[in-house]
Order: C-alpha cells, then structure tokens, then sequence
C-alpha cells in the first residue's frame, strides 16, 4: 500500500497547551481514512496542518515521499492539489455553474475546459437543472451537493473533510458520502474523514486513526463491514468492547 502523506515528530502548541503530539503517523493512498476521536482530541488541528492551512511548530510532513517545502509559493501550488469540506457550506453569490468553475478558473483552465468540466460534473452529481440558478434558490441539501461538487471538479489528490455530519440529515449526510466515496472509486483520491459518528466510519472507512488528547492511540486497516474482527483495543476505544462477565 501505497504512502501518500507521513508525518513524523509532530508537535503543535496553543498557549503553551500540546494540543498534538505525534510519533508517527501514514495515510494510504486511494483509500478514506476515517479520523475519530473525542472532542478535543486534535482532529481539526489535524485536519489543518496536512491540508497545509497551519504550520506545526515542528516535524516532518512527507507528500508523496517529498517533504512538504518551506516556501510560501510551493505550498500554495501543493494545496491545489488538495481540497477541503468544512462543516458549513458557503457558496460564491453567482450561478451554480460559476461557482463550480470557480476553481478551475483560478487554475487557469479556458472558458472551453471550464464549460466542458462543469457539465461533466453537473450530469455525474445530477446537478444539470441547477447549473443557472443562485445560491439563494437552492435548498439545504442542493447548496451542500453544489459545495461538495465544487471542492471535487478540480480534482484534488488528496480531500480533507471535517465533520460533515454535524449540520445534515441523514438522507444528505448519504449524499456528501456518495460523492466522496465515487470519486475514491473513480480516479484513487485519497479522502481523510473526521467524524464522530461510527456508522459513518463503518460505511466508508478502509482505513482509521483514532486521536486520542492529541496522540495516536489506533491506526491502521480496518474491514469495516466486520466489527467482530477488530481488536479488542480498538474495540474499547469506540465502545464496543463486550461487557466482562
Ligand atoms: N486556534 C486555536 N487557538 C487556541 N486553541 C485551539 C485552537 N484551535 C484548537 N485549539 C485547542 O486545541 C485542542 C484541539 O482542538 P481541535 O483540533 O479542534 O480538536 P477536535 O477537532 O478533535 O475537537 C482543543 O483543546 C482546542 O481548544
Ligand atoms: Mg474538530
């Protein structure tokens, strides 16, 4: 299995409090990695610093076997690589479709690649009859599916997704996860998922990590599908150890 981001003496600090302290730490390549943990125990910290938006007060973070440069510059072009969800959708006051073009736009595509990549996106996430309205004529859960598309059709190596289940309904919380997981399928992104919830680490998660006051206590594989099989640390840390006799 292939590395694509590894961390490695991480240490990160607010008002003198670690609020994360890591070893070492590797996400695989073309797979979601579900990050859970309780409140506070650094997920967002996390989050943040592998997406490149905070700097750690030191360690070493390899992308693709590259450490991660220093330089303003280089960072920004890394970050394109990359994409963000974060729990609170907010769209750009212009029509869907210019809002999906946006970042394709900032890239540099012409008007042709743009048109040609929207409407790619809009028929594989069915939103084609939404493409000329506004934000403020779509619905909750169209303004999220418009969101998530946009964070997608640039097609980022590696998506970084916070809580998404904190402020949905089930039925668009299933939607956030579809799109994800296609674009998992389709072309090997990697996702990295926080989430609090275990039925939405059991439908998506090939791989888990679980912070615990900012340190790694479990990381690696998990057959999601087969809870019995997990170890019984892991297990005590998600509450599903069997009561003793
Ligand atoms: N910008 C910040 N300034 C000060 N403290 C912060 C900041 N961001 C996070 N923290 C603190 O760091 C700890 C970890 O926060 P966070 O990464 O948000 O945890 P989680 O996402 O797991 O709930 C918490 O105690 C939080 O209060
Ligand atoms: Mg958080």
């Amino acid at each position: 299995m292939e590395t694509i981001l590894h961390v490695e003496d991480l240490r990160k600090s607010y008002n003198g409090l670690t609020v994360l302290d890591l070893d070492a730490l590797s996400i695989p390549r073309g797979q979601i990695t579900v990050v859970m943990g309780p409140n506070g125990a650094g997920k967002t910290t996390l989050i943040r610093i592998l997406a490149l938006l905070e700097e750690p007060d030191r360690g070493t973070i390899l992308l693709g076997g590259q450490p991660v440069p220093e330089d303003e510059e280089q960072r920004l072009a890394l970050r394109r690589r990359m994409g963000v969800i974060w729990q609170r959708p907010a769209l750009f006051a212009m029509s869907v479709a210019d809002n999906l073009g946006l970042a394709l736009r900032l890239r540099g595509w012409n008007r042709k690649q743009i048109r040609a990549k929207v409407e790619e996106y809009a028929e594989m996430f069915n939103l084609g009859r939404l493409l000329r309205k506004w934000p403020n004529e779509l619905s909750g859960g169209e303004t999220q599916k418009v969101s998530v598309a946009r964070s997608l059709i640039y097609e980022p190596e590696i998506m970084f997704i916070d809580e998404p289940d904190t402020y949905l309904d089930l039925r668009n919380r299933h939607l956030v996860e579809e799109m994800v997981a296609s674009q998992v399928e389709r072309r090997g992104m990697t996702a990295l998922m926080v989430t609090h919830s275990r039925q939405q680490m059991s439908r998506l998660a090939a791989n888990l990590v679980f912070l615990q006051a900012g340190q790694v206590r479990w990381s690696g594989q998990v057959d999601s599908q087969d809870p019995k099989n997990w170890d019984e640390e892991l297990k005590a840390l998600l509450g599903l150890a069997e009561p003793s006799a």
